[in-house]
């Protein structure tokens, strides 16, 4: 198959990749460009483990071709905590919030964009905004403690 090269701003820096048509965004991400905080669980939009953030907006990277994302700004969970654990991430650790880990970075993201768009959520909102993350560990009960209580401080 023709190899395309594209370019991506990823996590700050631009970067430039060789894929294939059918190359789907988690794959390149994980495998060329080293990036391995989004994880493949369903491989077809069902859990959000693949979550990363594309221009300003979470996506389920196992369904955005590469080919889509050619020229566009893509933040993966290294990217928001380059400078250190956000807030959020803090109050996630406080509550202990996550058990195998395989959901956190989809459900981190998750969360963030809730926060950006709605600092103050009330609790069935935060449960809205993370309904399309699976979690097969915790409840979602410590999960959602945490993302409360982040905005209290
Ligand atoms: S791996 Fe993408 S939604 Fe499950
Ligand atoms: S902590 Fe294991 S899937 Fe969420």
């Amino acid at each position: 198959m023709t190899k395309t090269s594209i370019q991506l701003k990823l996590n700050g820096m631009q970067r430039r990749v060789d894929v294939e048509p059918n190359d789907v965004l988690i794959d390149v991400l994980r495998d060329k460009l080293g990036v391995k905080s989004p994880k493949v669980g369903c491989d077809r939009g069902d859990c959000g483990t693949c979550t990363v953030f594309l221009n300003g907006r979470t996506v389920r990277s196992c369904l955005v071709l590469a080919i889509e994302a050619d020229g566009c700004e893509i933040v993966t969970l290294e990217g928001i905590s380059k400078d250190g654990p956000t807030k959020l991430q803090k109050s996630f650790v406080d509550h202990s919030s996550f058990q195998c880990g395989f959901c956190a970075p989809g459900m981190v993201l998750a969360a963030t964009e809730l926060l950006q768009n709605n600092p103050h959520p009330q609790r069935e909102e935060i449960q809205e905004a993370i309904a399309g993350n699976l979690c097969r560990c915790t409840g979602y009960s410590p999960i959602i403690e945490a993302i409360e209580d982040a905005c209290k401080k």
